[in-house]
């Protein structure tokens, strides 16, 4: 089976949170993709999404979902997203696709946060992949330096600009067994504006895609 698919089963067992008429915070990638797609395949009707990329916002409208600004809605039931890496503990890594902020922003301002993913990215420890982390561009190389003090390797994403106008640094080589005071070390450099961790504000339920179909995590 290929990743897509396992992506795609995952994406539709998230099916069951929804609601009709419900406003759901929507994340970023392409299992949110398959979660979108599935959502008009099945013809549900929802009040519509709140966004947490552009490219979201797109897809949003390519499928005459009605996109709110979380301005404008307050609180939401539900956020939906992707993740690069999660443990069983609901720990995250996001950021792959540079929406870091934005998501972060729509989880922590919804009631439950189901995480959708394939069984690649279940892992125990995190840190195989590289930890986005968003910096305004004046301080990329200030962070740089405070994030190799940390024992990260941190290599610029060049050529991308995120949906704020930020920079990304993608930090390799780091073994993160206490996510929590991690995320907060990093939040606390001057400069950062979003670590790619989702450790205080980590996933509620997790459904892994894998062979034997769907695995629901509860950490
Ligand atoms: C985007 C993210 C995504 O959730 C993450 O990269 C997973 O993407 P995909 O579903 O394409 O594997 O954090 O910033």
């Amino acid at each position: 089976m290929q990743p897509r698919d396992k992506k795609k089963l995952a994406a539709s067992a998230a099916l069951q949170y929804l609601e009709d008429d419900m406003l759901v915070g929507i994340g970023t990638g392409s299992t949110v993709e398959e979660f979108l797609l599935a959502i008009k395949e099945r013809g549900l009707r929802l009040r519509g999404a709140v966004s947490s990329s552009r490219a979201t916002s797109d897809r949003l409208r390519a499928l005459g979902i009605e996109e709110f600004a979380l301005n404008d809605v307050g609180d939401l039931p539900l956020y939906v997203d992707g993740a690069d890496e999660a443990t069983p503990q609901g720990a995250l890594i996001k950021g792959g696709g540079a929406a870091l902020t934005r998501e972060k922003v729509v989880a922590a301002a919804s009631a439950r946060f189901v995480c959708i993913i394939d069984d690649s990215k279940l892992v125990d420890v995190l840190g195989r992949f590289p930890l986005p982390v968003e910096v305004i561009p004046m301080a990329r190389s200030y962070v740089a330096r405070r994030l190799v003090g940390l024992g990260g390797q941190p290599v610029w994403r060049e050529g991308v600009v995120t949906d704020n106008g930020n920079v990304i640094l993608d930090v390799h080589n780091l073994r993160i067994v206490d996510p929590r005071s991690l995320e907060q070390e990093i939040d606390r450099i001057a400069g950062v504006v979003t670590v790619g961790l989702f450790a205080h504000r980590g996933a509620d339920e997790i459904l892994v895609g894998g062979e034997q179909g769907v695995r629901r995590i509860l950490p």
